[in-house]
């Protein structure tokens, strides 16, 4: 079977002083999401923008909002990034208590929207399996997450294979996302161990041709 594989453009890495010229320009590719990372400063050391950015970007454009939270307290959030127009909500295992988190998937999907649970690089694989028959995607970080701008960690690699094989031997249909160090070199990789999202933040908004980098991650 043949996946279709998508292109989610992170906007960490636009230029904020040319936001809207900046969405605009990767709307008129061929990326179907529109990627958010959201940084808490506790999490992960860094602090990049939450609800008002999200609010006031989301339904200004066609592409799908993939909210990436890396925040702890996600429970206590999580309504403000839905009504704020998030699409789909992905936040880390490594954030929750194992007893909150079909709560969360399901306060995710009471409103519609599709949920998705994340993996640092130096979390194991097995960790997730017992959700994901309950989300919609697993996000694969291949880089520590808190920053732009990083090298893709090898590892990553063999975590898309151990999830593809368990996805299609349960005929689960939740899609694989992977999340730091994509460009046109990397990507082919990750795709052919089973991604279907390709999220990448320097490698298009650093690309003189936004289209064209676009086109390249996807063949
Ligand atoms: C890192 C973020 C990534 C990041 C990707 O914490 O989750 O989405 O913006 O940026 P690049 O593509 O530059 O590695
Ligand atoms: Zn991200």
């Amino acid at each position: 079977m043949k996946r279709n594989i998508a292109v989610a453009p992170s906007i960490l890495a636009a230029d904020f002083w040319n936001l809207e010229q900046e969405i605009t320009r990767v709307a008129e590719t061929e990326a179907t999401y529109l990627h958010f990372d959201v940084m808490d400063g506790h999490f992960v050391n860094n602090i990049s923008f939450g609800v008002p950015v999200l609010k006031a970007i989301a339904k200004k454009h066609h592409l799908i909002n993939d909210v990436h939270l890396m925040i702890e307290n996600v429970a206590r959030y999580l309504d403000a990034f839905m009504d704020a127009g998030a699409d789909i909500i992905t936040f880390h295992l490594e954030a929750v208590n194992e007893d909150e988190i079909e709560k969360l998937i399901l306060r995710i999907h009471e409103r519609g929207l599709k949920a998705g649970i994340s993996l640092k690089p130096k979390t194991a694989v097995k960790e997730i399996l017992p959700y994901l028959n309950q989300i919609d995607l697993v996000l694969v970080m291949s880089v520590e997450p808190g920053f732009g701008g990083q090298s893709f960690i090898e590892e990553s690699l063999n975590k898309i294979s151990e999830l593809r094989e368990f996805i299609d031997n349960h005929n689960l249909s939740c899609l694989i996302e992977v999340d730091g160090g994509i460009n046109d070199m990397t990507a082919p990789r990750c795709i052919q161990r089973g991604a279907d999202i390709l999220v990448s933040g320097s490698y298009i908004f650093g690309a003189n041709n936004i289209k064209e980098s676009v086109k390249k991650l996807i063949k």
